[in-house]
């Protein structure tokens, strides 16, 4: 009997829903020998079965011996012809003599101590030693279709490229299926693709795909029928002369990139270029050149080499301005903008430490308006940071001597003639915009301030659990729900301004124990989730409960003390809503209808945006449906989105008065759900009696 580290406890199993799809795919071919040489449970092979007009057999190899016990309890109860192998793959290979007509497999995913050389090719991860092992056992016309890490160098790497090189010349690479980021999880967050070869003559297109489970049929009806569909995570083909350029990344982002560029190119109202038209790519300069230096990481900010102080440029790509009609500091802008960042973060391979790819570099598209807007764009920038350098210098100044302010007053009175709405509320989402309107401009009496001031923090912690509840991973929502809400969710039953706190810094400590592959998982960058579990929030907000019961207890208070409680909470307000800049790149939404043509939806959403009721109407194009009637946060450079638990967020139109607002759960009575607003909606909202479990589990 071989020993190996492997047991049925220790592996990864491939997920019910990717098997059913794989078996789907290969369901169409004629595949009458099939082979799974990591067969772990054997599940390939009962779904392929169930699916295939023929009678294939099966053989399945793994090192485990108890593995392979357990692949032969799964298959006892089968009616086909199988046989399992117990032996280390790459010690049995060449003894078997059979070739196959169906090679299906998900390797293990392990970085290995030593090199294993195949084909003449060193590996250094087992999985794609496997990948290539397993070449020599395909049958001519065979197909073969493996599960592999897509972050990993293989599919992007110069190192690699002789291997993929290898592939397009003596296979035909057919699709490429990205999976999500989820598939794996819990055991790993690791992104993971589809790569189907088949034993032939390259075919002139790739497929390219992004799996997800509401979309697998159309994927299997796009690929099988060879279709082009406009929703790209539908499948889209890709000129398979594309793949062998050695700047190139074999993934769906990197090609769906390619695709939206093209779209870019259509809409702009500019002129546009590559960046590699615009610039030129030197590491050698004079002392005279201005450099721009475009850091490797997609995230960070391109700068000037004159703003940098240090030697070491391994960071950045160094490059200097050839076109005449681009102002440097203008591409330095452009390049630094979010929609920019994301499309440098497209172009980026690595998990973790995204880098640009040289490809992405030089095909990252600059809109080129005329010189004179460029001019006022790079006027604008700078103007703003001059006043707001002024600014800070004139406030620490008064800070630090009160009596050092007449500059300061002076300058915010000009500010002052400004509407402030357009200025301070434009950016926030409509709940604290309006919140926060509601605590300082709606009402003279320092009683109803302060009230409304206690509501603002309210709707923030309120908010900002449902948002951290309704992105919180499925199995770490069950694991913890006692910690969250209490045995038998007792404490949730009734919430009041201090359960939004405590419930909001529950999930502060649950989501700070997170390791950085379950951020990654959950939808927008791991720095949103940071940002709102800053501990600085729950600090401020803690001490506000004993202040409001104080307030409701003791009454109507005299108005000289309640402007001092007043002016206390605005300190903790500004704090507060830095931390509410999280929220900067996304959008509050509320879909109201959805259409779909040419395999992309086009859904129309009332964006809760500013202070303005009335809110903007907005069609969001995207390949990925969503509810309506619900409320979502939405990335639109990303398409990420996350819906808000429903049960707990509403946004209806009271019946009494007719207004829009939002509603929040409060209480669950005995003949119904009770929900409240904590902006200007004066009416309670009444919903059909619900268990505590389905309250929360929606
Ligand atoms: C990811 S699991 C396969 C899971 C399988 N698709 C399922 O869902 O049950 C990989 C399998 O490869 C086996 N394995 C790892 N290295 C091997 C080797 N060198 N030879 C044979 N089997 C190996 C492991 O024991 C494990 O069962």
């Amino acid at each position: 009997m071989i020993k190996t580290g492997f047991t049925p406890d220790n592996i990864v199993y491939t997920p019910k829903n990717i098997v059913s799809f794989i078996a789907e795919l290969v369901s169409s071919w004629k595949s009458v020998k099939v082979l799974d040489p990591a067969v772990g449970s054997a599940s390939f092979f009962w779904n392929i079965n169930e699916r295939s007009k023929l009678e294939p057999s099966f053989t399945g190899i793994d090192i485990g011996p108890d593995i392979i016990g357990m692949a032969e309890d799964n298959l006892e109860r089968f009616d086909f012809e199988y046989n399992l192998i117990n032996n280390d793959f790459f010690e049995i290979k060449d003894k078997l003599v059979e070739k196959f007509d169906l090679i299906v497999c998900q390797p293990s995913f392990i970085q290995l101590k030593d090199v294993l050389t195949v084909d003449g090719y060193k590996f250094l991860n087992n999985e794609f030693a496997y990948l290539f092992a397993s070449l020599d056992l395909l049958a001519e016309d065979g197909y073969l279709v493996f599960i592999l890490p897509e972050q990993k160098s293989f599919f992007y790497s110069d190192y690699h490229l002789p291997m993929r090189e290898f592939l397009l010349e003596n296979y035909s690479v057919e699709g490429i299926i990205s999976l999500p980021n989820d598939t794996f999880y819990p055991e790993a967050t690791l992104k993971t693709c589809i790569l189907v070869l088949k034993n032939c003559q390259q075919r002139s297109e790739v497929f390219f795909a992004k799996y997800s489970s509401d979309n697998a049929d159309l994927i299997l009806d796009n690929f099988q029928s060879g279709k082009f569909v406009k929703n790209l995570s539908e499948g889209f083909w890709v000129d398979a002369s594309a793949l062998a350029d050695h700047n190139v990344s074999w993934t769906y982002d990197h090609f769906k990139s390619i695709e939206r560029l093209k779209t870019k190119k259509e809409k702009s109202k500019y002129k546009i270029k590559k960046l590699s038209d615009v610039v030129s790519f030197k590491h050698d300069f004079d002392d005279f050149e201005e450099v721009m230096l475009i850091p490797k990481n997609p995230l960070e900010d391109v700068i000037f080499r004159s703003e940098f102080n240090d030697d070491d440029l391994d960071n950045y790509f160094t490059c200097i301005i050839t076109d005449e009609k681009v102002s440097p500091q203008y591409l330095k802008l452009y390049l630094n903008s979010n929609a920019m960042k994301n499309e440098r973060n497209l172009f980026s391979y690595g998990t973790f430490q995204r880098i640009l790819n040289t490809f992405g570099l030089n095909s990252l598209l600059i809109e080129i308006p005329p010189l004179k807007i460029q001019n006022q764009i790079v006027e604008t920038s700078n103007l703003s940071d001059k006043t707001y350098k002024k600014i800070k210098t004139l406030y620490k100044g008064f800070k630090s001597e009160i009596f050092n302010y007449d500059s300061l007053l002076n300058l915010m009175k000009s500010f002052e003639e400004i509407e402030d709405e357009d200025l301070f509320y434009k950016n926030l989402i409509w709940p604290f915009a309006t919140s926060y309107h509601i605590a300082l401009k709606t009402s003279a009496d320092k009683n109803t301030q302060l009230e409304n001031h206690f509501k603002l923090f309210e709707i923030i912690a309120a908010f900002n659990s449902i948002v951290l509840l309704s992105a919180l991973p499925n199995d770490v929502f069950h694991e913890k729900k006692n910690y969250i809400f209490g045995e038998e969710c007792l404490n949730f039953q009734k919430v009041s301004f201090g359960g939004w706190i405590g419930l909001y810094s529950r999930l502060n400590r649950i989501y700070r124990s997170f390791d950085k592959e379950t951020l990654h998982i959950l939808p927008f960058e791991s720095n949103f989730y940071k940002k709102l579990t800053n501990k600085n929030i729950i600090q401020i907000l803690n001490p506000i409960i004993s202040k409001r019961n104080e307030k409701s207890h003791g009454g109507t208070m005299p108005e000289i003390i309640a402007q001092k409680s007043i002016c206390e909470l605005n300190r903790f307000t500004n704090q507060i809503f830095d931390v509410l800049t999280a929220y900067k790149s996304l959008k509050l939404i509320y879909p109201t209808n959805m259409e779909k043509s040419s395999g992309l939806y086009h859904i129309n959403t009332k964006v809760l945006e500013g202070n303005s009721y009335d809110f903007d109407e907005e069609e969001i194009v995207t390949e990925d449906d969503m509810d309506t009637k619900l409320l979502y946060l939405y990335n639109g450079t990303t398409d990420e989105r996350l819906k808000l638990k429903p049960e707990l967020i509403k946004l209806l139109e009271c019946p009494e008065c007719g207004n829009w607002s939002l509603y929040f759960f409060n209480s669950l009575e005995e003949s119904y759900v009770k929900y409240v607003s904590y902006q200007f909606e004066v009416h309670d909202h009444k919903a059909a009696p619900k268990s505590m479990d389905e309250i929360l589990r929606t």
